[in-house]
C-alpha cells in the first residue's frame, strides 16, 4: 500500500527552483533513502513534505488524505512527522521538558504526556540525561533528542534529516541500529544522509536529487553504480 504520493512537487524561492517536479510513491513501511549534493533541495523537499513550507505547485497525499498546503502541526498530528537538520530544542529546559511537549499533542494529561516522554527517551536511550538540560548534550545526544521529540508525535512516516551528521563513527553503528529498530517496529522512514554507507545499509530504495529534480531512484546498489549518478554526484573517485 502506498502510504505517500508526491505528484510535480515544486518549490521556487524568487528565481531559484530548490525542488523542480518530484513525483514520487513511498510504500508504506518502506526506508527511503535520500541523498544528493549540498544544496540539492532534500530539506527543502522535506519542509514541504511536512507542512513547513507550501509548495508552489504539485499535491503531497498522506494515507489517502490531500495534505498540500496544511499547516506543520496538523500534517504532524496526522502521523508524517519530521526532524530538523538544524537541531532546535529549548536549550534552557530538560531533556524530558523537551519530549513531554511534543508528547502533549498526543497526549492531553501532564502526567501522560510525561509518562509517555519517558518512554520515548528510553527508547532513544538518553535516559542517563533524562534531567539534563538540553543545550548541555553532546551532538550525539542532541541527535537523539532530535529523534525523540518526532518519535513522541507517534509518527506513522517519519521524515530523517541528517541524524548521522556530526555523529563521529563509533556513536553511528548505535544510532543506525537504533534507526533500523524503528522501522522494523513499524515506522516508514525516509532518510536524508550524507554518509552513504549508512545510506546503504538501510535504505530499500534510494532517491538522488540533483539540482532540485529526481536524478536517480531505485534499487540502492543500481543507483549508486548508474553513471550518471555517479558523474552528477558520486564522482570518480567512488567509482
Ligand atoms: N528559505 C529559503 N529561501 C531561499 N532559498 C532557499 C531557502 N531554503 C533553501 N533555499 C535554497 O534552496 C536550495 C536547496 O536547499 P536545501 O536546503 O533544500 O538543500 P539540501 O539538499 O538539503 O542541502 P544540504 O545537503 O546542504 O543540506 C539551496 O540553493 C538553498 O540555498
Ligand atoms: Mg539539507
Amino acid at each position: 500500500m502506498t502510504i505517500l504520493e508526491v505528484k510535480g512537487l515544486v518549490k521556487s524561492f524568487s528565481g531559484l527552483t530548490a525542488v523542480n517536479d518530484i513525483n514520487l510513491e513511498v510504500r508504506e513501511h518502506e526506508f527511503l533513502g535520500i541523498v544528493g549534493p549540498n544544496g540539492a533541495g532534500k530539506t527543502t523537499l522535506f519542509s514541504l513534505l511536512s507542512g513547513q513550507l507550501p509548495p508552489s505547485a504539485g499535491k503531497v497525499v498522506f494515507e489517502g488524505r490531500d495534505i498540500t498546503g496544511w499547516s506543520a502541526n496538523k500534517v504532524a498530528a496526522t502521523g508524517l512527522v519530521r526532524t530538523f537538520q538544524l537541531m532546535r530544542p529549548f536549550e534552557s529546559m530538560s531533556v524530558l521538558d523537551n519530549v513531554a511537549i511534543a508528547s502533549h499533542a498526543r497526549h492531553r494529561s501532564r502526567r501522560a504526556a510525561r509518562r509517555h516522554a519517558l518512554g520515548v527517551i528510553e527508547r532513544v536511550q538518553l535516559e542517563r540525561y533524562v534531567n539534563s538540560l538540553s543545550g548541555s548534550l553532546p551532538t550525539a545526544g542532541l541527535k537523539r533528542l532530535e529523534l525523540a521529540r518526532a518519535l513522541a508525535l507517534e509518527p506513522r512516516l517519519l521524515l530523517l534529516d541528517e541524524v548521522l551528521a556530526g555523529l563521529v563513527p563509533a556513536e553511528r553503528a548505535p544510532m543506525i541500529e537504533l534507526l533500523r529498530e524503528l522501522h522494523t517496529d513499524g515506522v516508514t522512514v525516509m532518510l536524508i544522509e550524507h554518509i552513504m554507507t549508512a545510506v546503504l545499509a538501510l535504505s530499500e530504495r534510494l532517491l538522488v536529487m540533483h539540482e532540485g529534480a529526481q536524478l536517480a531512484l531505485g534499487e540502492p546498489r543500481a543507483v549508486v553504480d548508474d553513471p550518471v549518478v555517479i558523474e552528477a554526484y558520486l564522482g570518480e573517485d567512488y567509482a
